[in-house]
């Protein structure tokens, strides 16, 4: 299959439409991460995403919606709180999982039912949703496993001849992907931190919300057996089906060095050394503790940088783990597979 690369003029978008509408596949800069988009409605071509992606298909979409009042289309559970988030949030990089309606083929849902919701604020993802005039399913658009692509090229670099068309948009803001937060409980649940926080949450709700306890959880062994899985001595049971794999992993091996800074600093430069002195390639990446904005709008990028340059190890110094900073070292936790080095 050839892969088109549009622009963003109203024709290109259009002409985009038309290929979602025919139930085909394209990718589509959010404010967050590029998507893969495909008719959320549409069983087969939903099914097409998990096959260019190959992505587990137990794994759900987020579907994307361009208004406020389409929400009613996908969901009856519009409770006050997700109206309160709706109003505070959207559009924005935050994705609410409500109970589904069964237009929502189960491929969609990954077979479950409930449905995760987004309405993006980027201003193309918006144009393209309504010119399609559906509900758009999109994963970010990446190869399963690979880091989320924050750029077009990204996207190009794993999906050229996968898919029908790439929208060629600027490189996303926010850079990681969005906040996803469970509503379909008694305490709504942040089942992947973003840049929208828990504070904000807690804020804009004036209640309590709570995280998957599972997303504190740092299982120690990384399986390797080819199946995607993390592997964990103790239960690993994370509500979010997309959070058990194995994701954002650069070729390169990764290793974390979590302490205070100076000391860590230190010791990653030591071990450079030592490694450099072995013949390998070795990568450093430090971001400023006091702004994790920049560290989440850099960070996969910095990883597909590396695997361009041949690097075989990257070093990294860990990130506070409060607000954002949260959410990057989320990502960054299985980047590097767990590994991890404590500087005392
Ligand atoms: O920022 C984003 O959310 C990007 C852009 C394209 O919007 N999309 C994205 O999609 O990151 P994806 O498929 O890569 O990640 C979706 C995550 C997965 O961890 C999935 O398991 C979870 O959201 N998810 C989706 N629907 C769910 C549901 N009904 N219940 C629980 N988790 C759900
Ligand atoms: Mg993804």
């Amino acid at each position: 299959m050839e892969t088109r690369i549009l622009g963003t003029t109203e024709a290109d978008i259009r002409l985009a439409a038309e290929m979602i509408q025919k139930g085909g596949l394209v990718a589509f800069p959010t404010e967050t991460v590029y998507g893969l988009g495909a008719d959320a409605l549409n069983a087969e071509a939903v099914g097409k995403v998990y096959a260019a992606k190959g992505r587990p298909s137990d794994n759900p979409m987020i579907v994307h919606i361009a208004q406020k009042s389409d929400m009613n289309k996908l969901t009856d559970g519009i409770t006050p709180e997700v109206e309160r988030l709706m109003e505070a949030f959207w559009p924005g990089p935050l994705t609410m999982v409500v109970p589904a309606k069964d237009v929502i083929p189960r491929v969609t849902t990954g077979g479950l039912a409930t449905v995760g919701v987004r309405m993006p604020e980027d201003a193309i993802a918006r144009a393209l949703i309504s010119a399609a005039g559906v509900p758009i399913a999109a994963p970010s658009a990446n190869l399963s496993g690979k880091p989320s692509p924050t750029r077009y090229i990204h996207v190009a670099e794993d999906l050229d001849g996968r898919i029908d068309a790439i929208i060629a948009g600027d490189d996303c803001k926010a850079g990681i992907e969005s906040t996803v937060v469970d509503m379909t409980g008694e305490v709504p649940t942040i089942l992947r931190p973003g840049v929208i926080t828990r504070e904000m949450l807690r804020e804009a709700l004036n209640g309590e919300v709570a995280v998957d306890p599972a997303l504190f959880e740092k299982p120690d062994i990384f399986n390797n057996d080819g199946n995607g899985l993390l592997q964990t001595g103790a239960d690993f049971h994370p509500k979010a089906p997309g959070m058990k794999y194995k994701h954002y992993a650069p070729r390169a091996q990764m290793i974390i060095f979590s302490g205070e800074r100076e000391k860590v600093k230190l010791a990653m430069a030591e071990e450079k050394m030592r490694r450099a002195a072995q013949g390998q390639k070795v990568e450093v990446i430090v971001y400023d503790d006091a702004d994790p904005q920049t560290a989440a709008h850099d960070f996969f990028a910095r990883l597909r940088a590396c695997d361009k340059k041949g690097v075989d190890v990257i070093l990294a110094a860990a990130l506070k783990e409060d607000g954002i900073g949260f959410a990057v070292m989320n990502r960054m936790f299985k980047s590097a597979g767990y590994h991890i080095k404590e500087v005392l």
